[in-house]
Parts: C-alpha cells; structure tokens; sequence
C-alpha cells in the first residue's frame, strides 16, 4: 500500500510539472506520453520495493534457486525409479506414515505382500525375492521422500516470509501459482501410480509426459521468479541486439517442448530399446514400421518406431536452430554475455544430442538415460536464463 502511494505520489509530481491532469483526460490526450509516465511510476515503485526488500529479496532469490535444484534432484531419482521400473513398488500413499520405510522383516514381508497383489508382480516379477524387492521400493521411496521434503522446504519458509511481508502483491501472485503447481504434480504422481496397479502394470506415456513438463514448467518458474528478483531491473540483453533475440527463443521452445514431449513418449513407450543404431533406422531413413497404425496420425503418439524417428528429427531441427542462434547472436550483438550464453546453450545442445545417441546405441542403460535426462533439464536451466535477460520484465 505504501508502495503504491509513493508510486502514486511520483506520478502525480510528474503530471504536475508537466501541466497534466491526472485522469482519464491525460491518458486519451497524450497515451504515449501517459504510458511513458506509468512506466517511469512502476519503475519508480519496483526500485522501491527493490531498496526496501534487499534482505528478504536476497533470501526469497537463494530460496526459490534451492527449489530448483531439489526438482532437479527429484527429477533424476524419477528417472531412475522409471528405469529400474520401481514406481509401482509402494502401493499405498499416506502423507505422514509413508515416510516411514518398512523397519524391520516383518514390515518389509507385509510390504512384500501387498505388492504380490498387483498386477507388476504377477505379470512381470513373479520370480522376485525379497533383496531384489527392497531396492525397487527404496527409489520409489526416496522419489516420495524428496516429495515430502520438497512440500516443506517450500512451505516453511513461505509462511514466514509471507507473515514477514517479504512478498507484495505480484511475488505472492507468483508463490501461489508455486503452490498450485506443486500440489498438481504431486496428484500427478499418485495418479500415475494409481493406473500401473491395475490390470496392466504400464504407466500411460501420455502420463509420463504430463508428469515431465509439469517438472520442467515448476523448474522454469521457480527459476524464472528468482531471476526476476535479481535482475529485474537491469537493462536487457535485447538492448545491445540488432535482432530480436526473443523471436529466435520463442521457436526454440517451441521446439524444445515438443522434444520433451517426444523424449518422454520415447522414454515411456521404451522406444529407445528398438532401432538401436544411428543415423539410420532399421537400415532406412524412415523406419519400416513407420505407418503401420491407421489412421496415420495415430503413429504419431502410439507407435513407437516412428515416436523414436520424431525425438531424432526434433533432436535435429533443435541442434540446428540453437547453432544458427549462436552465430545471429556472436554477429548481431556486442553483449558479451550474450556471445557467453549463447555459447554455453550451444555446447549443451551438441553434448545432449551426441548423448542421446549414445544412450540409443548402448539400448537405454540407466545410468545415460539419467543423464540424458539431467542434460535436458540443464539445458531448459541455460535457455531459461538467456530467455529471462533478454524480456524486460515488467512486474520486477
Ligand atoms: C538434442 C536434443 C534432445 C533433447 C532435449 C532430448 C531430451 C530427452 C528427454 C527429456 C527424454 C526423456 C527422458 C526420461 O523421461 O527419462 C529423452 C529420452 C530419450 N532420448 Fe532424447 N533428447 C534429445 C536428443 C536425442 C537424440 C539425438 C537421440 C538419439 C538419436 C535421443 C535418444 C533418446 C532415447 C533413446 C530416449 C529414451 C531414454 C529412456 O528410455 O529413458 N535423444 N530425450
């Protein structure tokens, strides 16, 4: 409230000194001049809040990047729980008990045998022992450990920060949208172990999609808030561009979301098990089940050979359009952050890419699968980044 009177304040200071009226009038009369105004009172209200808030605003910055980094964390322990084909180890889900693993051998027999009752046992592991049980369980444990961990490293300091008025109104915006995006994951989660554990012990990848740029998109605002915070009012990289960098990074996103979602198909129709040779498929350019379903868009999300053929092709155009980014921005921008950044996203590309066809040769170990992976999210990270310094962000 403060706040905004100052703001206020400034802006009716400024229509005085220039003979305006403050109100609808001046806006209709001069619009130019009237946004040019409420820009310099926002800027004005921003660096306010920016002087008043440092300490908090320093804390809420480390805060939000820890948030990052724990997703990160809980994105590569879903990575190996999907690849060891743990998920569906636990059957059960409860808040507070299920943070307790299984203390002695007669809870891991009880845990034992209610897994014995699904689907995933009586198809596929019907041969497991105990031992071989334990280790499934314990990734799905810890997947939901980090979970719970992640629930309340954002909560707690949430709370405090919120009764401390660290947040105006905008960052609460945000840390709410935070909230609601967490608590979504996490019921996508159970959902997707909720449908493996009847009839066919098989999580849908359309969920596993879901569930992935759901990961990526609770990354990429946690990431994209912090950076807001710490670098909200500096001048934009677009400022020392001869081209708009946004336009090459919206179509960059583009691409790279639709190669997640592919990488995700791949991934969760095991695609990355057949055709295991590069560049060709099967010895041909197209594979040669590539339109075996019918209708044919059909192939596009349920056959697994041609899913593998669109992750290559994206993986490509993807390679391609981040190369041709690099040289606009090495020829067309004296920022040299830029050149650096750029730089980086460029070597992240090629290395993801050399890595995904190493982890297609080598039929999906899961040690390149994590990888793979983890590259993918270090790249969202880079481009994020790069992305986030060249919008002049408006609310910080
Ligand atoms: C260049 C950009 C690329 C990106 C951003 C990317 C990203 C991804 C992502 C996010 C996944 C899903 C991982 C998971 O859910 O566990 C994936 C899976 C996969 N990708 Fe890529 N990928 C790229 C290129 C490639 C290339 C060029 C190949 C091979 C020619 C490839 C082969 C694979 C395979 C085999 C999988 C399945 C791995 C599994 O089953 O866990 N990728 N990719």
């Amino acid at each position: 409230m403060y706040l905004n009177n100052k703001a206020l304040n400034f802006r009716a200071i400024i229509h005085q000194q220039k003979g305006i009226a403050v109100g609808d009038d001046a806006k209709k009369k001069w619009p130019t001049l009237y946004h040019d105004l409420q820009c310099g009172a926002l800027y004005f209200q921003q660096k306010l809040f920016h002087s008043m808030n440092t300490s908090y605003n320093r804390l809420v910055y480390y805060w939000l990047w820890s948030g990052v980094i724990l997703i990160v964390l809980m994105a590569v322990i879903g990575g190996i729980t999907r690849l060891t084909d743990s998920g569906l180890s636990m059957s059960d889900w409860s808040l507070i008990m299920g943070a307790i693993p299984p203390l002695n051998e007669a809870e891991w027999m009880k845990a034992f045998t209610r897994y014995q009752e699904f689907p995933q046992f009586q198809q596929q592991n019907f041969d497991m022992q105990l031992h071989e049980f334990k280790g499934i369980f314990y990734w799905e444990y810890f997947h939901r450990l980090l979970g719970r961990l992640n629930g309340l490293i954002f909560l707690v300091p949430f709370l405090y920060f919120w009764i401390k008025g660290a947040f105006d109104s905008s960052l609460l915006k945000r840390m709410f949208i935070l909230l609601g995006l967490g608590v979504m994951q996490g019921a996508m989660g159970w959902i997707m172990v909720k449908s493996g554990l009847v009839d066919v012990p098989y999580v849908s990848h359309y969920r596993l999609a879901l569930h992935l740029i759901l990961a990526m998109v609770i990354i990429g605002c946690c990431l994209w808030f912090a950076l807001d915070l710490k670098y909200g009012l500096e001048p934009s990289l677009q400022e020392a561009a001869s081209f708009s960098i946004n336009s090459w990074l919206i179509w960059i996103g583009i691409l790279f979301i639709a190669q997640i979602l592919y990488g995700a198909f791949t991934a969760g129709m095991d695609a990355g098990v057949i055709y295991n040779t590069f560049p060709q498929m099967g010895g041909k350019w197209i594979p040669p089940s590539f339109s075996t379903l019918d209708p044919f868009i059909l192939n596009l999300i349920e056959n697994p050979g041609t899913i593998q053929w669109m992750h290559r092709l994206l993986g490509t155009l993807l390679l391609i359009a981040v190369g041709m980014f690099w040289i606009r921005g090495v020829t067309g921008s004296t920022s040299k952050l830029l050149h650096a950044l750029s730089g980086i996203l460029l070597c992240l590309i090629v290395l993801q890419y050399a890595l995904g066809i190493y982890t297609l040769l080598q039929s999906v170990p899961v040690s390149l699968g994590v990888f793979h992976q983890l590259a993918a999210i270090i790249f969202w990270i880079c481009y994020l980044i790069i992305f986030n310094r060249s919008v002049k962000s408006a609310s910080y």
